[in-house]
């Protein structure tokens, strides 16, 4: 696990789609995720000031194999972004290592809880409630010409908060 220097940025952007493409091909066609990739980026919620904390890659015989990125927000959770292991090594214990390396970051960062957004539909919900997140609220995100419903879930990092 390491952090992503930029010129893994191109390889981790294909990463995410390539993971789109499988792991969500029951939820869109191939033509909603490339309008959802080449269009402008989903609005983000205005009432949150977010600040990017790393990006990190997991990395597999020199192979990009996963990735994920943190940021804090300005009501004191960091938010987990773009989690997102190759499907061909799913369920090797990529995706919890990179959870936990997030996870004592925002620890680090003094963050007093921990969310991450994902598609109702999307396997990793099972993931995600399997690592401790309770669901905390529910919005929606447009891919294409789709509109498809999340669940945000959040894991407390601090007693009481
Ligand atoms: C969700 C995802 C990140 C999980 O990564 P992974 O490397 O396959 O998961 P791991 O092997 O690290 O699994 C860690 C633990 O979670 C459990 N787990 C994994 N997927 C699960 C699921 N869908 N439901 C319930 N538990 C799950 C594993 O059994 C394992 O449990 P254990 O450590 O107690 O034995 C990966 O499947 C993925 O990239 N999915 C597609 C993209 C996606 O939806 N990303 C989320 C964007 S918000």
């Amino acid at each position: 696990m390491r952090i992503l220097e930029p010129e893994h940025f191109e390889g981790a952007r294909a990463l995410v789609r390539r993971t789109w493409r499988v792991s969500y091909a029951h939820l869109f066609t191939p033509e909603e995720i490339a309008a959802f990739f080449e269009g402008p980026r989903p609005p983000r919620d205005p009432a949150l000031v977010f600040w990017s904390v790393a990006r990190w890659g997991a990395f597999l015989d020199g192979e990009l194999v996963g990735s994920s990125s943190l940021e804090m927000r300005a009501d004191g959770n960091a938010e987990l972004r773009t989690l997102y292991v190759d499907p061909d090594v799913h369920g090797r214990g990529i995706g919890r290592a990179l959870w936990d390396t997030a996870v004592d970051r925002a620890r680090v960062e003094g963050a007093d809880g921990f969310v991450v957004r994902v598609l109702e539909r999307a396997e990793a919900l099972g993931f995600y409630r399997h690592l401790g997140a309770e669901e905390i609220t529910r919005g929606t995100l447009r891919v294409g010409a789709r509109v498809a419903p999340t669940i945000t879930l959040r894991l407390g990092l601090r007693p009481g908060v």
